[in-house]
C-alpha cells in the first residue's frame, strides 16, 4: 500500500493518475482485466459518482457504468437534468469506481484489493475536486466511509475525504429491486437540493 500511496501522490493531474494506474502492478485484478477503467464524464463536474468496480461491459469498453446498471445510472441523473456528457460543469457528472479493474466473474471486491487501490481513489477525488461525492452502493460506502449498511446509510449526507458524500442504492441493486427506485428518486432530489444550495439534509 505504501507503493500505491507514493504512486498516487506523485500524480499531478488526472492524466498522470491514469498513467500511474497503467504502470501499477501490485493489484492482481489487473492481470485478469482487459482494460483499465479510469473514469468518464466531465472532470470538472461538481458531482463525482463513485461505484464499485467494472463489470464485463466496462472491462470491454474501458469506461465506467456503460452496461445495464450504467444505463439506469444515466437515466437517474437525466431525471434531475444531469448528464455525463454535459458541456457545462453545473449539469455534468464525473464517474469512477473504487476498483479500476474488473474482478473475475464480477465477484465482490476483497478488502486487500480495496485497501491497495484506495490511495488512487483519494488522489482521484483531490485532483477532480468535486463539490460533492455520490457513493453508489455498499462497497463504495465501505471504502470511503468505513461503514456498510446501505439501507441505513442511503439518503443521509455523510462526509468522505473532506467532502459531502451521499450514499445511494447502486443502480445494479435497483435493477434487481425496482421498488427501491422510490428511495433513489428521493436521494436524487436531495442531491439536487444540495447543489442548488438549499439547506436540506
Ligand atoms: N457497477 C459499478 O459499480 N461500476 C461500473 O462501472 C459498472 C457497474
Amino acid at each position: 500500500v505504501a507503493v500505491a500511496k507514493a504512486a498516487a501522490g506523485a500524480a499531478q493531474d488526472l492524466d498522470g493518475l491514469r498513467a500511474a494506474l497503467d504502470a501499477f502492478t501490485l493489484c492482481d485484478l489487473k492481470k485478469g482485466a482487459r482494460n483499465l477503467v479510469f473514469a468518464d464524464g466531465q472532470p470538472g463536474a461538481r458531482v463525482m459518482v463513485i461505484g464499485e468496480a467494472p463489470g464485463r461491459d466496462e472491462d470491454q469498453q474501458g469506461k465506467p457504468f456503460v452496461g445495464r446498471a450504467g444505463q439506469l445510472l444515466d437515466k437517474m441523473f437525466a431525471a434531475i437534468g444531469m448528464d455525463r456528457a454535459a458541456p457545462d460543469v453545473a449539469d455534468a457528472i464525473y464517474i469512477t469506481n473504487i476498483l479500476p479493474w474488473r474482478p473475475p466473474q464480477n465477484r465482490d471486491p476483497k478488502p486487500d484489493e480495496v485497501a491497495m487501490m484506495l490511495p488512487f481513489v483519494q488522489r482521484h477525488v483531490e485532483l477532480a475536486a468535486p463539490d460533492v461525492l455520490v457513493l453508489m452502493g455498499n462497497h463504495s460506502c465501505g471504502a470511503l466511509l468505513g461503514r456498510k449498511g446501505i439501507t441505513r446509510l442511503r439518503g443521509n449526507w455523510a462526509e468522505a475525504l473532506g467532502r459531502p458524500a451521499l450514499p445511494m442504492f447502486h443502480p445494479a441493486y435497483l435493477l434487481r429491486n425496482p421498488h427501491a427506485k422510490r428511495e433513489a428518486w428521493h436521494d436524487l432530489l436531495m442531491l439536487q437540493a444540495k447543489l442548488r444550495g438549499a439547506n436540506v439534509t
